[in-house]
């Protein structure tokens, strides 16, 4: 595909994605914050478990959480479930073309010892192969025990993490693991929850009691989506940060991204001042990252200061083919993310940006596609340091 035409589209299914997601995750926590505001009635009424008032907009709402006899559920009833669907699609959508239909993103020469149609095969074989044992481990009788069906679910989780990190360049590793939260999620809400929804509303418009346990289970899976959101989250934003993916422990990195994530979660809708012991893990793992993933030990460079000369050629070399306003290799278009080094000046005005992402990590050249050498990186780390002088 044209560049171009790959560029726009990447645009229109990135704003979706960003809209659905929001859409998605903003009525979940909606309704997470509702169950935990709701009280009881002061004068009970029949099948009524808690209410109360909102103001928003210039508007009062009254909302009331009930448990429908039979009978009782109108034939008009909200339902909650395209948001997720339509993030989903977005989603996969991005996926395969960002990574799957070029390849630049996907692999990483350095790393990665397979080729892009295994890698794909990989990625998509992992989000279904990755329900499939979620999914039927939590309907084994070991969802009965949850703390040992949750550690095996993390186990798994961190399995498939540092599997990812070996084969694949870390920002599509990084990107599949959020794939198959954000897959797990949907699965949740579509196979899981919405059918035992469905289940129960039909139970009551037959006149029937509707069998609450499901709703229960359904729950749970709520539950699990919950804890994903915060994690799934940065990594939708983690390519901004090649500190993360770049890292050579990307994979620890992000397991304690994750720890993160969903201790936040738990400190903040979990069961109230009893949750706030999470804090202590979500520190220690914050800490943990930036000791890990700060400041490599490269950006202590040692030796003198390169001329501008030797800098600009080692940029010429290694970044210009894509970096240009004219660039040689076709991959990309012209400039990729706005940056080209084709005047001394740009090559100046960017040295913060090129001690990021070819001194500091390796997150450039793309997958080395140039062939950087650790000493020329040195070399730019040198200038850098000097002050970038254009002498
Ligand atoms: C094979 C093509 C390719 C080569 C070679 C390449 N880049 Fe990039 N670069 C990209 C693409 C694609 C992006 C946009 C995606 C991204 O940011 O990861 C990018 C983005 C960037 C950005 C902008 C994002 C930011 O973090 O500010 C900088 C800076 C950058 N590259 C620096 C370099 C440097 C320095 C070199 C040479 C050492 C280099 N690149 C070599 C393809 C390349």
């Amino acid at each position: 595909m044209t560049a171009w035409l790959g560029d726009w589209l990447n645009l229109f299914l990135r704003w979706l994605h960003f809209i659905a997601g929001i859409a998605w995750i903003g009525s979940s926590f909606y309704f997470i914050w509702l169950d935990r505001a709701l009280r009881r009635p002061d004068a009970p009424r029949p099948g009524v478990e808690g209410d109360l008032w909102l103001v928003h907009s210039g508007g009062f709402y009254q909302v009331e959480k009930r448990r429908p006899g039979p009978g009782e559920v109108p034939a008009a009833l909200h339902w909650f479930k395209w948001e997720a669907m339509l993030t989903w699609i977005s989603g996969i959508a991005l996926l395969v073309l960002v990574y799957y239909l070029s390849g630049a993103f996907l692999l990483d020469p350095a790393v990665s010892n397979i080729g892009r149609g295994t890698a794909t095969a990989l990625g998509i074989g992992l989000l279904v192969a990755g329900w499939a044992v979620y999914d039927g481990l939590w309907r084994s009788p070991l969802a009965h025990r949850p703390a040992i069906a949750g550690a095996i679910s993390l186990l798994l989780l961190a399995a498939c993490t540092i599997l990812l990190c070996q084969v694949l360049a870390g920002r599509a590793a990084y990107m599949h693991v959020g794939s198959l939260l954000g897959t797990i999620m949907v699965a949740n809400v579509w196979m899981r929850i919405i059918p035992a929804q469905r289940e129960m509303v039909a139970a009551t418009q037959a006149g029937r009691a509707a069998d609450f346990t499901l709703g229960e289970r359904a729950k749970r899976r709520s539950v699990h989506n919950s804890y994903m959101t915060f994690p799934l989250l940065f990594i939708m934003l983690s390519h901004h940060y090649p500190a993360t993916y770049a890292s050579a422990l990307n994979w620890l990195v992000l397991l304690l991204l994750l720890v993160v994530g969903a201790a936040v979660r738990h400190v903040m809708i979990g069961a109230g001042p009893r949750a706030r012991w999470a804090i202590v893990p979500a520190a220690a793992a914050v800490g943990a990252v930036v000791l890990i993933a700060g400041r490599p030990s490269s950006a202590t460079p040692s030796g003198g200061v390169p001329s501008f000369a030797e800098a600009r050629a080692t940029i010429n070399a290694r970044c210009l083919p894509c970096h240009s306003a004219y660039p040689t290799d076709a991959t990309f278009g012209p400039a990729p993310s706005g940056v080209a080094f084709d005047t001394p000046e740009s090559v100046a005005r960017y040295a913060d940006r090129i001690l990021a992402r070819a001194v500091l990590t390796e997150a450039m050249p793309l997958g080395n596609k140039t062939g950087m050498t650790p000493a020329e990186r040195q070399l730019l780390g040198r200038w850098i340091a000097a002050g970038a002088p254009l002498r």
